[in-house]
């Protein structure tokens, strides 16, 4: 699997059945792995500030944060698709201002396409960027950085008018020029409808098994949340047990004296034994 993933080859996913495996994924280390295990895209998502600075949400990440976290992750997947998301308050105050982020966002780390959340409301930004040769991808449904406006993060398209609502949302960005959208925490018939409207790629969190493809938060997938375990992930590793049991094998063994030993070292000095006696004489008090 040495081929880089376009977005057309991900497009060429959809007709041939081939579901798409997206991962978020923040760093060097841990993408060098995902692009190993052959994920087909990663998303260096907002997420970051939850899972990498700590915050309760994504509503304090900055352009910085992500072109830092985008850079790295660009130097390690080589193979895989690279979406970076466009923060908090970066593309919404203007068409101008998000024209100027989404250009940032690739130019700056080499990212192949920008992510930004809502669906009719942002499609005069999906139009502008995409008219840039920028591939957007778009996300509707539960879309974090609206948390407040939702009072937290809650699952959205229940009852008839939300559902419309977001078959429209859906319908905007597809319009808007966006080659794929992803529906975070919507009802799995109504994920199901809209994959089967759209002609562009739709891809899952919380939305059903009927998705073009799915994603998921790489410390959630991987188990690296300590007892956070939303019915939407599956964890299909427990990461977190691995690495705890290593720091502490470690601790234990640097405290008896276990670790390092003379193997673990260079033992090889151009210095001499007395050389080394008569330098512990001189240093003597
Ligand atoms: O920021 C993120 O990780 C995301 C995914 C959950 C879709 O937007």
């Amino acid at each position: 699997m040495t081929d880089k993933i376009t977005v057309a080859a991900l497009q060429a996913m959809k007709p041939a059945g081939k579901k798409i495996v997206m991962v978020t994924c923040y760093d060097y280390t841990c993408a060098r792995i995902a692009d190993k295990a052959g994920v087909d895209a990663v998303l260096v998502g907002d997420s970051l500030g939850m899972t990498m600075l700590g915050y309760e949400n994504t509503l304090a990440v900055t352009m910085e944060d992500m072109i830092t976290y985008t850079r790295s992750v660009v130097r390690g997947a080589r193979r895989p698709f690279i979406i970076a998301d466009m923060p908090f308050m970066s593309y919404q105050t203007s068409v101008e201002e998000a024209v100027r982020n989404a250009g940032r966002l690739i130019k700056e780390t080499g990212a192949h396409c920008v992510k930004l959340e809502g669906g009719a409301s942002v499609a005069d930004r999906i139009r502008a960027i995409t008219e840039c040769g920028i591939p957007v991808c778009a996300h509707i449904g539960m879309t974090p950085q609206s948390v407040n406006a939702f009072g937290g993060f809650k699952v959205q398209g229940k009852g008839e008018a939300n559902a419309e609502r977001i078959v429209r949302d859906a319908l905007s960005v597809q319009e808007a020029g966006a080659f794929m959208v992803v529906l975070e925490c919507i009802p799995p018939k109504l994920a199901a409808l809209i994959t089967a409207r759209l002609a562009i790629l739709t891809v899952g969190i919380g939305a059903g098994p009927s998705c073009d493809g799915q994603v998921l938060v790489m410390q959630d997938l991987l188990g690296m949340n300590d007892g956070f375990a939303p019915k939407i992930i599956r964890r299909f590793a427990d990461a977190g047990s691995v690495m705890e049991k290593g720091f502490a094998d470690y601790a234990a063994a640097v405290r008896s004296g276990a670790f390092p030993t003379v193997e673990n070292s260079f033992p090889k000095s151009d210095c001499s034994d007395d050389f080394l006696r008569t330098l512990a004489e001189k240093i003597a008090d």
